[in-house]
């Protein structure tokens, strides 16, 4: 798949079902778990996850129409760039799915091209609890800009491969562990684990790493996540919908529709007194009247008021000298737009 193309679709490789549904049977996951997927796509791989569960499953996508297909799967979701719009509470998910976009990023520090997949799991590992498991999908070429973290953080690490007919173009393999500082051997396990399916890579020997189609024995308990005070999974970006639904319940809108749409309001209007021509020509000139109106004798017509500011210049001689004056002025304008027979009437 070239690049630009993968660009295109955002890196929208979801996790094939078949993949999720054989992962799902490696973890148990008690219903008051957290789950979350910081790069849910539509949601789908969560949601097999979880599978009969009651765990809360929670997602951040930054593609709209992806998140909006999650949001029918999943209990929570973002819309939100997962790097840099998410306030989200540390430590407090039982188990974090990652299968970030596959690309290169920012420079980091020594202004080398970073890997997103790198990035990203550096910056959502801190949302696991201590004992949590991750589920970390990559290209199998990514794995060695994330193997010297992994080395130095985790436990019960397992690497599989995707079944060869699943690979695409990417060859993605799926590293399962445990987040929790590993002891002497640990870390010496891991780097084995790490260096034999970089190595596999390398050679093009993939037949070293198992698929994740093949039977196992390996299950990960999922902790429970527990109450955590204070909890807080939301997004800095503003979604216009959710806002628009905010907005039209809170007393602020009905001072900002007078201020926008004025025409709105002047259908409530019942003075006491019947208007002066004076005063219907100032309402018709601000745009309190702008809209359709209906006649006495029943003809339709549009009509449209505005004031626009003007300059009257004029001189004036005295015995001395000429006196230059520049007056303002306002010109008021109101048109209508007559249906039958069709006209525009101007009155300035
Ligand atoms: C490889 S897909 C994974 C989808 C799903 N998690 C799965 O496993 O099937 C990556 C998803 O990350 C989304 N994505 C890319 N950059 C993102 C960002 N900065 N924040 C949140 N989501 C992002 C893409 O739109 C895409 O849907």
């Amino acid at each position: 798949m070239a690049r630009l193309e993968s660009q295109v679709k955002m890196g929208f490789y979801p996790t094939p079902v078949e993949v999720a549904e054989h992962i799902g049977k490696m973890l148990k996951i008690p219903d008051d778990a957290r789950l979350l997927d910081t790069c849910c796509g539509e949601g789908e791989a969560l949601s097999i996850l979880v599978g009969q569960s009651a765990a809360e499953t929670y997602g951040v996508e930054l593609n709209r129409p992806r998140m909006t297909l999650a949001k029918t799967r999943l209990n929570h979701v973002l819309w939100a760039d997962a790097l840099y719009d998410c306030i989200c509470s540390k430590e407090a998910f039982s188990l974090l799915w990652l299968n970030p976009p596959y690309d290169t990023g920012g420079f980091d520090a020594d202004q080398n091209k970073e890997r997103l997949e790198a990035v990203f799991l550096k910056r959502h590992w801190q949302y696991l609890q201590e004992g949590g498991v991750m589920v970390y999908i990559i290209p199998w070429s990514s794995l060695e800009y994330a193997a010297s973290m992994l080395t130095k953080n985790c436990r019960n690490l397992t690497i599989l491969k995707f079944p060869d007919d699943l690979f695409w173009d990417f060859n993605q393999i799926v590293l399962i562990c445990v987040k929790g500082r590993p002891n002497k051997a640990e870390i010496e396990r891991n780097q084995a684990i790490l260096n034999s399916a970089m190595d596999a890579f390398i050679d093009g020997d993939l037949d070293q790493v198992p698929s994740t189609n093949m039977d196992t024995e390996i299950v990960y308990d999922v902790p429970a996540s527990g109450d955590l005070e204070g909890f807080t999974f939301r997004s800095v970006r503003l979604d216009p919908e959710q806002a628009l639904e905010k907005l039209k319940t809170s007393p602020v809108w009905e001072k900002a529709n007078i201020q926008m749409f004025p025409s709105t309001l002047a259908k409530s209007i019942r003075p006491l007194t019947s208007l002066r021509e004076g005063h219907l020509a100032m309402l018709l000139a601000s745009g309190m009247m702008n809209g359709e109106v209906m006649g006495p004798d029943g003809r339709r017509l549009v009509v449209k008021g505005s004031v626009t500011k003007g300059v009257i210049n004029s001189t004036e001689e005295t015995d001395t000298a000429t006196r230059y004056i520049r007056t303002d002025c306002y010109e008021i304008t109101v048109r209508a737009l007559c249906f039958a027979p069709v006209e525009i009437i101007t009155i300035r």
